[in-house]
């Protein structure tokens, strides 16, 4: 899946997280390291610079490279954090929704694509001819159009999920598919876990099925930390975890191959539903699309939600779940809730598919998104504080940045939106403290003048507002 410069950052970074280099010790020279894996001088170059990039190592002017004090520390707090499930209450940051549709402001923070990124006119030829087909799109479709689910079971099956039109409900967005699953998994009171940060959708989702939280750290790199998941799911009763192992949102990140069939067994030893949130999947930044976890699932206990949001349109509420075998009780909890989706938006996507320009469309808007986060990476490193932290993502096109210090992140949010720029503040994503001094930046519009202004905007208000020394990665 990966490439070999990037297979190589993984184990040396494996080796920098499990302190086999001492704290802010040297790593082996280019020269010595090329040997130990047998590749050229520059595949561990390669490595190095992207381990560089995430933090984990630091260069030092012709001395060489040393494993990241700071990684290191994070680490030593993170073997210590026992995370506790809690209740999600009134403390969510949910003001977002007002400003969802706010087109006027700068869209920083937003992880909506830009219109002038959806294949607009083709889309719209698509149901053109599907408002033609009116004996198919005025009537209920449960569990949804033949063609649709037939278009997605092809799809599945084409990253290794095995499919049939049967396997598939069609839902109003991933956001719909993961409230049934939630809804067909538990009860008032249960505990879920999640990944922290996590897209906020999910918080709202736990809040408004009265459900528990169990936040499982995503540091010192990664979407989530397998330790810290393995130990809530053995100290806690956990009804399911909520996880993107693609190109999550915040982050970006994904998980290997090897680190997914790890979480996997995770669950399955504590018997944790796993409902896997996979809309960013196609706009991997690799080589090839990043495997879900349904299809190292040999039992069905994955249930999978995926939509066209980011790659088709938003508005077209065009999701679906393959919920393997839980798929009566989540059947259900979709008719219960709304008998079906409309029947046009199925029937046009299902052309649009046809049509066989859905790939060719993916492909430029991999290189668009890439291109965009580089830019606004190097706009944000260059701008914010020294000792600004940012992610790299292997997907989508958001990112998670991490400032070196706390500010009135919502005092800086709302003055921003006075100067009509919208940036998504880290308390959206997650309930612990440390998101307070976090806040994810989007390339999912093109990088105007306008919007690089508004990083400086941002940098400036950041750097004159007082701040607060905290430790690098508090959990709690
Ligand atoms: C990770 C993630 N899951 C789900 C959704 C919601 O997707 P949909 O519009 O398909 O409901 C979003 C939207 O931002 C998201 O980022």
């Amino acid at each position: 899946m990966n490439r070999k410069y990037q297979a190589i950052a993984e184990k040396i970074k494996k080796l920098v997280i499990d302190s086999e280099y001492r704290l802010g010790g040297k790593i082996p020279s280019i020269r010595d390291l090329a040997l130990t894996y047998g590749v050229s001088i520059t595949t561990i170059t390669a490595a190095l610079r992207l381990l560089e990039s995430q933090g984990i190592i630091e260069a030092k002017d012709r001395v060489g490279y040393f494993a990241s004090s700071r990684v290191l520390k994070d680490v030593e707090r993170h073997r210590e954090y026992e995370p506790v499930p809690k209740n999600l209450a009134d403390n969510i940051f949910i003001r977002d929704l007002a400003t969802l549709n706010q087109n006027h402001a700068v869209p920083l923070g937003s992880a909506i694509p830009a219109d002038e990124y959806l294949p607009n006119r083709q889309i719209q030829k698509s149901l053109l001819r599907a408002a033609r087909r009116t004996s198919e799109t005025l009537n209920y479709w449960f569990p949804g159009t033949p063609a649709y689910l037939s278009a997605i079971a092809r799809r599945m099956s084409n990253i290794g999920v095995n499919s049939t039109g049967s396997d598939i409900i069609a839902t109003n967005g991933a956001q719909e598919a993961v409230m049934i699953a939630l809804a067909a998994l538990t009860n008032k009171g249960d505990t879920v876990a999640i990944a922290s940060p996590s897209y906020p959708g999910i918080l709202h989702a736990l809040k408004m099925l009265e459900l528990q939280v169990v936040e499982i750290p995503c540091f010192p790199h990664g979407p989530i930390s397998l330790d810290t998941l393995e130990f809530a799911t053995r100290n806690f009763e956990i009804k399911a975890l909520c996880v993107s192992a693609n190109c999550s949102n915040p982050t970006g990140y994904s998980l290997s191959d090897e680190d997914k069939q790890s979480l996997i067994d995770i669950c399955k030893k504590s018997d944790v539903a796993i409902i896997e949130d996979d809309v960013y999947g196609d706009i991997f930044h690799g080589k090839s699309r990043p495997t879900p976890l349904k299809a190292l699932d040999t039992d069905g206990s994955v249930i999978y939600c995926s939509s066209f949001s980011k790659t088709i349109s938003p508005g077209l509420r065009a999701g679906w779940i393959h919920p393997g075998r839980h798929y009566h009780s989540i059947a259900n909890q979709k008719y219960f809730l709304n008998l079906s989706c409309p029947a046009i938006t199925q029937i046009a996507v299902a052309d649009f598919l046809d049509c066989g320009t859905y790939d060719l469309h993916l492909r430029k808007m991999r290189k668009i998104y890439q291109r965009n986060v580089n830019t606004l990476r190097d706009l944000v490193l260059r701008h914010f504080p020294e000792g600004t932290h940012c992610t790299v993502p292997d997907g989508g096109y958001v990112f998670w940045v991490t400032l070196p210090y706390t500010v009135n992140m919502e005092e800086i949010y709302e003055q921003a939106l006075r100067h009509r720029i919208y940036f998504a503040p880290g308390s959206m994503f997650s309930i612990s403290k440390s998101a307070a001094r976090c806040l994810r930046v989007s390339g999912s519009n093109p990088v105007t003048a306008q919007v690089k202004d508004s990083i400086r905007y941002l940098a400036d208000r950041i750097e004159e507002s007082p701040h607060t020394q905290t430790d690098a990665c508090e959990p709690n």
